[in-house]
């Protein structure tokens, strides 16, 4: 099979002054990986890989640069999931991690579990080597700023499509030379959200989803809708029936009909086909094309 890969970093009202930085990190991400997933390593080796770059960029909504909960802390939720296996790992909650889509996968490869929350998941990491990081390391001026605007206003939604603020989620999709499938997803989730609270991204069929035998998915947009619907489970589904570009229409059509929710997807068919749909007013993406040149895009 030719390897395919394809990242998003949010589907929201990018303004303009920030689209650059989305472009510019997501085709980083695809123009560092692509290459190494052509020649040696494997569609969970690509995903891990892609989301650690967006992780690592402040622009993103992921790792550093995330949104701060109530209390001014960051806590961080991410799955990895391997389409050959359908096994996969999460973290909810957690803090003070770079590279949660990392302690997803050390998760996913080294415990009889699935899941891992909070303090239980950092201690985790800890005994596996991974380094806990000082929360200020995580922390941007942008969202100490943008917490202490919103953090006493009474009439700030999460929710809302038309708020100007940003929400981006970071995610990952790949096809490797066996025609494995995986998928990756990581979040800080919503700007003052409760602590405690865990969005769609690190809930298997909500913000990702894998499987061989029909393709795999990312998510962004709106947690509390993407759950509703199991939005990336739904697109699996879908693809059954449909083609990519399709199913990831519909899937995202039954998200704004259903439980009038919003955000956006990308996916790989189990034939390598590309699909994305979203229907906020922009979704930043990138994939590598036939030519393996990777291609940023900030709306369909
Ligand atoms: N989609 C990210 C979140 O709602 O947490």
């Amino acid at each position: 099979m030719k390897p395919k890969l394809i990242a998003h970093g949010g589907a929201w009202s990018i303004p303009e002054k920030f689209e650059k930085a989305h472009l510019r990190g997501l085709r980083r991400a695809v123009s560092e990986i692509y290459p190494q997933l052509l020649t040696s390593i494997s569609a969970l080796d690509a995903v891990e890989a892609a989301v650690k770059i967006l992780e690592k960029d402040p622009t993103f909504d992921a790792g550093k640069g995330s949104f701060l909960n109530l209390n001014g802390e960051i806590e961080l939720d991410a799955m990895i999931m391997d389409g050959s296996t359908l096994n996969f790992g999460s973290v909810v909650a957690v803090p003070n991690i770079l590279h949660p889509v990392a302690l997803s996968r050390l998760i996913m490869e080294n415990t009889e579990h699935c899941l891992l929350a909070g303090t239980g998941a950092l201690h985790f990491g800890k005994q596996m080597g991974m380094e806990e990081v000082d929360p200020h390391e995580l922390l941007t001026s942008r969202e100490l700023k943008f917490y202490e605007k919103i953090k006493n206003d009474p009439d700030f939604k999460t929710k809302s499509p038309f708020e100007p603020h940003p929400k981006g989620t970071v995610g990952a999709v790949a096809m490797d030379q066996n025609g494995n499938l995986a998928a990756a997803t990581s979040t800080g989730g919503t700007p003052r959200k409760l602590p405690g609270r865990v969005g769609d991204s690190p809930i298997i069929g909500a913000g990702a989803y894998a499987d061989n035998e029909t393709g795999a998915c990312s998510a962004t947009g709106w947690g509390e809708s993407i759950m509703r619907v199991l939005l990336c489970k739904t697109s699996s589904d879908l693809l059954k029936e449909y083609p990519a570009e399709t199913a990831a229409k519909m899937s995202v059509q039954i998200l704004e009909k259903r439980v009038n929710g919003w955000g956006g997807i990308i996916l790989i068919d189990k034939q390598g086909h590309y699909g994305f749909a979203h229907n906020t007013s922009k979704m930043a993406f990138a994939y590598a094309d036939e030519e393996g040149k990777a291609i940023a895009r900030i709306k369909i």
